[in-house]
């Protein structure tokens, strides 16, 4: 069975995850917890609950916002002419020996539902994503996710 749980330095194998990005691996490896620590972001990872310790993939989520003019037509007419709230998931990536098997539905959907819980005590419109390439911005496209206006590799999901 998957489990979802906040990172943990004494629980999970930080230095076994590869999920092939240098970056997105080397964030685990090396910044995840100071970053965490710092409260800059919060970091989740999906486990099996036969091996606790194995990390399967891992997600990042930070408060975030962005220029109204960033999102389409439609989404901008509901909205004020304000900066928008929103969550960055900074971070995505599932280990390399699990692709195809559903773990990235898993961990997108464990990131909206954490997004939709945190609005309710802090508003935010949209989860942002920055697709770290173009087959990550595909990934976030099948998803429902629309680029922004003048950065394309940044996408937003409204969370309404
Ligand atoms: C992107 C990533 C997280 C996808 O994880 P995954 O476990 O292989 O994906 P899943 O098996 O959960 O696929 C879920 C759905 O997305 C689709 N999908 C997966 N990768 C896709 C892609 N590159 N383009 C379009 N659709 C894609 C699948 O077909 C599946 O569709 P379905 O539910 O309609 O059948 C994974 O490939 C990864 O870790 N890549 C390296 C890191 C990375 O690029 N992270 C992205 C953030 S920068």
């Amino acid at each position: 069975m998957f489990e979802e749980h906040a990172l943990n330095a004494s629980l999970h194998d930080r230095a076994g995850f590869c999920c092939g990005v240098p970056e997105l691996d080397d964030y685990l490896h090396r910044y995840a917890l100071q970053h965490t620590r710092k409260g800059v972001t919060t970091v989740h990872v999906l486990v099996n609950s036969k091996a606790p310790h194995v990390i399967l993939g891992y997600y990042s989520l930070s408060a975030a916002q962005v220029d109204v003019t960033q999102l389409n037509e439609r989404d901008q007419k509901k909205l004020p002419r304000y900066p928008v709230p929103c969550f960055r998931m900074g971070r995505l990536a599932c280990h390399a020996d699990q692709r195809g098997r559903g773990l990235g539905k898993i961990l997108i959907g464990c990131a909206v539902e954490r997004c939709l819980q945190a609005r309710k005590q802090v508003a935010a419109f949209a989860l942002i994503v920055d697709a770290k390439g173009i087959e990550a911005k595909r990934f976030y496209l099948h998803y429902g996710f629309t680029a922004c206006a003048d950065s394309p590799m940044t996408l937003y999901l409204p969370l309404g």
